[in-house]
C-alpha cells in the first residue's frame, strides 16, 4: 500500500468565488451518474469558464479533517486551496445534530445562498452529514459528493440517502435526496488504512453476492490488500450494481432491501458492541452477519452445487476476517450469545410485528428479501456458522 508523505496544509483564508458555467453543464448532463475517473477539478474552480459566462453558484467545501495532514488526491488540492473549507472530524460522532448546527452556522456566516453548491469530500460519515445539511439548508441546496473511502465510493455516495444519528439510533433523522454529481477517484484509496479497505471490501462483496456472480468470481480469490487490484474496474462494477438496484427501487419498497444482506446481524453486533464499549467497524460486523446469512441461505437451497458455492463464500469471508490482526475482534464477535443478538435483531426497522425479516441468497448472485427468520433457526445457524 502506497502512503503519501504527511504534509500540513497551509490554507489561505476562504475566498468566495464564482463557479464556472461548465460545472452547471456537467451537473445537468451527468446528473447522478458516477464519474470514473474523477470529474475534472478545473470544473469546480473559479474562472474556469469555457464560454465566458460565469455561474451564480458558489462552492463551499466540507472536508474530512484527515486531509489537513494527509495529501488529498492530486485533482483536489486546488479545490481545498481556492474555495472556502469547513473541516469535519470523521466518524460516527460527526453524524449529530450539534455538528449539523455547526455547519449550518458556518454556511450562514459565509452568506451561502440557495443557488450555491456544497462540495463534500470524505468517507460515509462526512458525506451523510454533509448531504443532510445541504438537503435542509435554505430548504435544500445543490451538493456534490467526492467519496474518499472505498465504502464511500461503492456504497454511501450512491442512492441518495443522508442522515444523522439521534437519541442513540443510527441514521434516524435524514432524507432521500440525490446529489447533483458524484466524483469518484480511486487515487484517494492510496492513503486509506487497511481496516478501512476491509470495511469497503465487505460492502463490495455484499453487492456481488446478492446480484453479480461474475463480480464474486473476481473478488473471491483476492483480498483488498493485493497490490495488483485494478481499483478502477472493481469500484466501477461495485457502483454500477448499487446504482442499478437503487434506480429500480429508490424508496426501498422491494429490491433495494437486498442491500441489507448481512446487516440485520451486523447492526445487532454493532449495538451490542456499543453497549459493551467494544470497538467494532461496520464492515467487519456486516462480514460476520453475511457469514451467518450464508449458512442460513445454504440450508434453504435444495441444489447441492448451489449449497456448496454458498458455503464456499462463507469460508472465503471467514478467511478475510479471521486474521492475526483481527483475532480479538473476531473472537469477541463469535462468542456464543445469539439470544442477546436476537434481542437487537427484533428492533431492526425492516421487521414487521415480532418477526425478523431478512435477506437470503437463492444462489451466488441472486437473493430474496422479506424472508421470515425465527429465533430457533437463528440460534441453530449461529452455532453452525461459528
Ligand atoms: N448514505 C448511505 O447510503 C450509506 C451507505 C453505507 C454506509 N453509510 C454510512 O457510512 C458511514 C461509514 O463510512 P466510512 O466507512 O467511509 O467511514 P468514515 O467516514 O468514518 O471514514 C473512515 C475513516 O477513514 C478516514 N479516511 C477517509 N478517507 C481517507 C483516505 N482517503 N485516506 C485515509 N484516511 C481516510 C476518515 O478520516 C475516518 O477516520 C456510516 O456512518 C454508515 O452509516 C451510508
Amino acid at each position: 500500500m502506497l502512503l503519501h508523505q504527511a504534509t500540513t496544509w497551509a490554507l489561505r483564508p476562504p475566498r468566495l468565488s464564482r463557479f464556472a458555467t461548465v460545472l452547471k453543464q456537467s451537473m445537468t448532463q451527468n446528473q447522478n451518474k458516477q464519474n470514473l475517473p474523477s470529474v475534472s477539478l478545473a470544473n469546480f474552480l473559479p474562472n474556469s469558464t469555457q464560454s465566458g459566462e460565469v455561474s451564480k453558484s458558489r462552492g463551499f467545501v466540507l472536508c474530512d479533517e484527515a486531509f489537513q495532514t494527509l495529501l488529498p488526491a492530486h485533482n483536489y488540492k486546488e479545490l481545498l486551496l481556492k474555495l472556502p473549507v469547513h473541516w469535519i472530524r470523521a466518524g460516527e460522532h460527526c453524524k449529530s445534530i450539534e455538528k449539523a448546527q455547526e455547519v449550518w452556522r458556518w454556511l450562514e456566516a459565509s452568506r451561502a445562498d440557495r443557488f450555491d453548491t456544497i462540495i463534500i469530500i470524505g468517507g460515509g460519515t462526512v458525506m451523510d452529514l454533509g448531504a443532510f445539511v445541504a438537503s435542509t439548508y435554505k430548504r435544500g441546496v445543490k451538493f456534490i459528493l467526492i467519496p474518499t473511502t472505498l465504502l464511500g465510493m461503492v456504497d454511501a455516495s450512491i442512492g441518495g440517502k443522508n442522515g444523522i444519528n439521534f437519541n442513540g439510533v443510527k441514521n434516524s433523522i435524514g432524507s432521500f435526496n440525490k446529489p447533483t454529481d458524484v466524483a469518484v477517484d480511486v487515487e484517494w484509496l492510496k492513503t486509506l488504512p487497511p481496516k478501512e479497505l476491509l470495511n469497503g471490501w465487505m460492502e463490495l462483496t455484499k453487492h456481488a453476492l446478492i446480484s453479480n456472480a461474475v463480480l464474486w468470481d473476481d473478488l473471491q480469490n483476492k483480498s483488498p490488500y493485493d497490490e495488483s487490484i485494478d481499483w478502477n474496474r472493481i469500484v466501477e462494477r461495485g457502483t454500477e450494481i448499487k446504482q442499478h438496484i437503487v434506480d429500480s427501487d429508490f424508496h426501498e419498497q422491494g429490491e433495494r432491501k437486498l442491500l441489507n444482506f448481512g446487516h440485520t446481524v451486523g447492526h445487532a453486533l454493532e449495538s451490542l458492541a456499543a453497549r459493551e464499549g467494544q470497538a467494532l467497524d461496520h464492515g467487519f460486523a456486516v462480514g460476520i452477519g453475511m457469514i451467518a446469512s450464508l449458512y442460513w441461505s445454504a440450508q434453504s437451497v435444495d441444489e447441492i452445487s448451489k449449497q456448496n458455492s454458498i458455503l464456499e463464500a462463507a469460508v472465503t469471508l471467514k478467511s478475510l476476517l479471521k486474521t492475526n490482526e483481527n483475532c480479538d475482534t473476531w473472537n469477541w464477535c463469535i462468542q456464543g450469545r445469539p439470544q442477546q443478538l436476537w434481542h437487537f435483531m427484533l428492533k431492526d426497522k425492516k421487521n414487521q410485528a415480532s418477526t425478523v425479516l431478512d435477506i437470503r441468497l437463492l444462489e451466488i448472485g441472486s437473493a430474496e428479501w422479506d424472508c421470515p427468520l425465527t429465533q430457533i433457526d437463528f440460534e441453530n445457524i449461529w452455532n453452525r456458522a461459528f
